[in-house]
């Protein structure tokens, strides 16, 4: 059994974590949710007033951004990785409105995502690894042995997260959430930057109408052919 790279890209809020979680767990291998990075780097602009009423500063926070440093770290507990932003546990608040409504601009800037790729890359160069995000597939690891590009339609999408949050006890109207799936759709497949696009190698996972059962399934038959 040789140990491959399992790149998981698609649209927000289509399931891919979930998915590609489990599929680490099922193979012993390292998750690496790269939107949580986009996401801390995003934190630490707001905190620092270098986004904010949609906007960002892009110089300001490009001449900050080494002083950002991003790291994972295992919740013994939960056994999930949370992210840790400059050693402090954000992994609540990059989940938050605020975040979610400001990381789109932030990851259109070529200098953060070259720093996030490196990272990344590095992340991986030992294989064994199933990363999700938007570029994985096409920047990251473009010679990754398994491609995966997710995708369901925006109302399926908006309902799920509108159920997450619920569940947490946070109150979103369906509308706010809808339109922060579809405007994040939009800036992240129209930058200039690594947009979010299929790689020509990828199988499309549509999961509008597929359990999580069945998406596992169907990853983990495709991982194991390329082992
Ligand atoms: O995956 P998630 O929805 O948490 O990602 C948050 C945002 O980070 C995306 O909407 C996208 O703008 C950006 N992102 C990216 N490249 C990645 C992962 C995330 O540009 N590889």
């Amino acid at each position: 059994n040789k140990k491959i790279v399992i790149a998981i890209d698609g649209h927000s809020s289509c399931g891919k974590s979930t998915v590609a979680k489990q599929l680490a767990k099922q193979l012993g291998y390292i998750y690496l949710d790269s939107g949580a990075m986009y996401r801390a780097v995003t934190l630490f602009a707001l905190r620092h007033q270098l986004a904010g009423n949609g906007k960002v500063n892009e110089q300001a926070l490009i001449a900050r951004l080494d002083e950002i440093t991003i790291e994972f770290r295992l919740n013994e507990t939960t056994g999930e990785n949370e992210t840790f932003l400059n050693g402090a546990n954000v992994e609540e608040e990059i989940r938050q409105l605020p975040v979610a409504s400001h990381v789109s601009p932030v990851a259109t800037i070529r200098e953060v995502r070259e720093a996030m790729v490196q990272q990344q890359q590095a992340m991986g160069k030992n294989k064994g690894i199933v990363m999700d995000g938007r570029d994985i597939g096409t920047v990251v690891f473009p010679d990754a042995e398994l491609k995966i590009f997710m995708t369901a339609s925006p109302e399926v999408r908006a309902q799920r997260r509108y159920d997450e949050l619920k569940a947490k006890g946070q109150t979103m109207s369906f509308e706010d959430i809808l339109k922060n799936v579809e405007d994040r759709d939009r800036i992240d497949s129209g930058r200039k930057e690594s947009p979010l696009k299929q790689a020509d190698d990828a199988l499309i996972l549509d999961n509008s109408y597929l359990n999580r059962e069945e998406q596992l399934e169907w990853a983990l038959t495709k991982a194991k052919e390329r082992m």
